[in-house]
Parts: structure tokens; C-alpha cells; sequence
């Protein structure tokens, strides 16, 4: 299989599965306990029919929508994700490359391989910083520091891992950060001879906005787990929330909210967007998915925040359902990491560019002239 061969998200994953030592490609697309929510943040797009609307002039076409203040040219963003040099060399440069031509928000994780400076200088289009709230207070200062002298234009806090998901995949192939050359690994690493060079005499693996001040993840080989138990502060609630969002001071996202008391307490605190989220089904398996929660919460805070449909997107359609149930926008995260793993920067390229023309195409389909004229009376439950 090759680029050139891959029209959607589950090509690329395949692609990516061939191309990748088994210990990352299960990282990426393995979830908590039986995975049950990680299919269901899917699942629940199937579940769901849209009715068109037909002779509705549908020529020109605009796809853009505004999220914490900025408008980007489609409705779909890349969720911040952990770790992108061991998915491929290029990593989060080629995805923030790809967001800047999309014109869309791209955001880098805590976890990131390139430091906030970097993708500061590197792009002009919007981008988020995902923070992870740390037990090193002087860390959640620094790194809150940096992204306003980087001048990034969003922090989303995320709130859904306060302890680590059960990720048997993880448990069963020993993945770390950084990788660990096990006896058991060693062999999948042997065989995938192009990701184990890149990896060995590429830029050096870093996660550079932690290292300043820890060594686990960078020096010290942990897993996600781990890290999560023993970095993360577990004492982390809404007054908290709320600092950060004041010594931060600029526009504040709530990532990882499911219910509409949450979404509620999240206007509260002056947060201006929320990302309903289970973490691609990696933490809370048994989770309801995002999806089916937008018509509540829509219901509830619409208006009053932005809301992001965060997990499960893998084709424009489910774009259009998201923002049809009440969503201001969606977001995905394995949908470009499987081509990012796959194919670098061309991966990247080429399944948005699939999912920008999906969008596009289904639009004219659905006969809509813009994301506002998606509405809940264009959508049938089964
Ligand atoms: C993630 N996600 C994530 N979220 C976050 O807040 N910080 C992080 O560092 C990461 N890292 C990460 C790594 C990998 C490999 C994956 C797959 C996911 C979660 C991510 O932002 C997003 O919520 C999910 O990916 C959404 O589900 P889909 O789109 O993957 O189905
Ligand atoms: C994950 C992280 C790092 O889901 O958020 O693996």
C-alpha cells in the first residue's frame, strides 16, 4: 500500500500499522479497558442519518467558522496529541505546517516533541497550547509563561486525565517514553528497520517544554501511565482551573468536559470554549461519546461558549453531523496521526485535504451554503 492508495482515515491506519514498530502504532490506536467508547465515538455518527435538503443553490460555499475568536477556513481542527517525533521524524512541525495551509487551529500537547518557541515562530495560524497540570507548580508557571512570550492564542487545560486510563495495549507491549528496547520489543523494532533509523539518527528525541524541569519522559523512561500517576496533580479542580485561567488571561478551553453541569461551571469560570471529550476513549472506557452529548450541552451553554465535538471523526460527514447536533466546530486527533505515521507532512496533507473536500462535498449535498445552516431538523436518531 501507498499514499497514493489511501482515501480515508482507516487507509492511512493501515498504512501506519505496516510502517510502525508495533509498540507505537498501539500506542496511538489503542484505548482504555475494552474499548468500548473508543468505537462508540464513531459509532455514535453512524447512529445518527442526515436529511437533506435539495435545489438549494449551493455554488459557492463557505466553510468557515469562528472558534475562541478566530476564524478558520474549515470546521475542523487537529487536537493537541503527545509524543508526534516517535510517530515520524517530521512530527509536529509537519502537522503545524498542514493546520497553516488548512488555516485551521492546531494545537501542540504538554507531551509535545518541539518546544512552544518553535511552533510559535514556525506559524501564524491559530494554535492552542494543551496543559497538563503538573505537581511542579513552578512548571505550570513556566509553561503558561512561555506560550505568552510565544504568543500562542489559546490554552486548553485538559480535565479528563486526572488519573491514567487502563491502556491494556500498552500494558501488553511495554511502550514507554522514551522507547524502551526491550527483549520483547526489539524484534518489532528490527523489523521496521526505516522508523528505528529515523528514530536512532534523526534530531534527538526531546519533550521540551518539561524537560526544564523533569526528566521522566525524557531521561528517565516511563509509560503514559506512569507519568499521568505520578507528575500530574490529582488535586487539580474548578479554583484551579479558574487561576490558570486568570494568570493566563487569554482565550481558556475546558478539554475533556462530557456533561452540562460542566459545561455550565465552565461558562462560570470565563472559560471561552470546551472541547466535550473522552480522550479518543483512552481514559474513561464506558464513556458516553462526544457526539451523542453536543445536543444537551448545546442546548444548555450554545451561544454562551464555543463547543468542540472532540473524538471518533474519521469522515467529513461526521463533521456535519456534530455541527448540525450544535457543535461551533470538531476535532480529531488519530485522524491525522495514522497519516502522520504513515506518510509525514504528505500524510497529513493528504487526509485533510480528503476531509476539507468531504466537508465541501457534503455540504453542496446536504444543501448548505455555510455551517450555519446546519441544523438539528436535518438529523434522525435510529
Ligand atoms: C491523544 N490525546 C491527547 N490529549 C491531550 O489533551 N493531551 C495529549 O497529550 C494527548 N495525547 C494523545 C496521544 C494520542 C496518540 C492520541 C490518539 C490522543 C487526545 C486527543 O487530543 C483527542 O482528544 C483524541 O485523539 C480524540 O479522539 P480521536 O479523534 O483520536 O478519535
Ligand atoms: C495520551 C496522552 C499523553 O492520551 O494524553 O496518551
Amino acid at each position: 500500500m501507498r499514499l497514493s492508495d489511501c482515501h480515508n482515515v482507516e487507509d492511512f491506519r493501515q498504512l501506519a500499522k505496516a510502517r510502525l514498530p508495533s509498540p507505537i502504532f498501539h500506542y496511538i490506536d489503542g484505548a482504555a479497558d475494552d474499548e468500548l467508547t473508543k468505537a462508540r465515538n464513531s459509532g455514535a455518527f453512524d447512529d445518527c442519518d442526515l436529511v437533506p435538503n435539495v435545489l438549494a443553490g449551493v455554488e459557492g460555499i463557505d466553510m468557515s467558522v469562528t472558534v475562541m475568536g478566530k476564524k478558520i477556513d474549515m470546521p475542523l481542527m487537529l487536537s493537541p496529541t503527545a509524543l508526534q517525533r516517535l510517530f515520524h521524524w517530521q512530527g509536529e512541525r509537519a502537522v503545524a505546517n498542514v493546520a497553516q495551509r488548512l488555516n485551521t487551529w492546531f494545537g501542540i500537547s504538554s507531551l509535545a516533541t518541539v518546544s512552544i518557541e518553535e511552533i510559535g515562530e514556525a506559524i501564524s495560524s491559530p494554535k492552542l497550547f494543551q496543559l497538563y497540570i503538573h505537581k511542579d507548580k513552578g512548571l505550570n508557571r513556566s509553561m503558561v509563561e512561555r506560550c505568552k512570550a510565544a504568543k500562542f492564542d489559546a490554552i486548553a487545560l485538559t480535565v479528563d486525565t486526572i488519573v491514567a486510563g487502563n491502556r491494556e495495549r500498552c500494558l501488553r507491549t511495554g511502550f514507554t517514553s522514551p522507547p524502551r528496547f526491550t527483549p520483547a520489543s526489539t524484534l518489532s523494532y528490527a523489523m521496521h528497520p526505516g522508523w528505528t533509523l529515523n528514530y536512532l539518527f534523526r534530531d534527538k528525541f526531546a519533550l521540551p517544554n518539561l524537560d526544564t524541569h523533569v526528566g521522566e519522559g525524557t531521561n528517565v523512561a516511563v509509560s503514559v501511565a506512569d507519568y499521568f500517576n505520578t507528575m500530574l496533580d490529582r488535586s487539580m479542580d474548578w479554583k484551579m482551573a479558574e487561576q490558570i485561567r486568570s494568570d493566563w488571561g487569554g482565550e481558556f478551553c475546558l478539554k475533556g468536559i462530557m456533561s452540562v453541569e460542566d459545561a455550565k461551571r465552565a461558562v462560570d469560570i470565563g472559560a471561552t470554549a470546551i472541547m466535550v471529550s473522552n480522550h479518543g476513549g483512552r481514559q474513561l472506557d464506558g464513556s458516553r461519546s462526544p457526539f451523542d452529548q453536543i445536543a444537551e450541552i448545546a442546548d444548555a451553554v450554545g451561544g454562551k461558549i464555543d463547543i468542540i465535538c472532540d473524538g471518533g471523526v474519521r469522515r467529513g460527514s461526521h463533521v456535519l453531523k456534530a455541527l448540525a447536533a450544535g457543535a461551533t466546530a470538531a476535532s480529531g486527533g488519530r485522524l491525522y496521526l495514522y497519516a502522520l505515521a504513515a506518510a509525514g507532512e504528505a500524510g497529513v496533507e493528504r487526509i485533510t485535504g480528503k476531509l476539507r473536500e468531504e466537508i465541501e462535498r457534503d455540504m453542496r449535498l446536504m444543501g448548505v451554503r455555510s455551517p450555519s445552516q446546519l441544523s438539528r431538523s436535518m438529523l434522525r436518531w435510529r
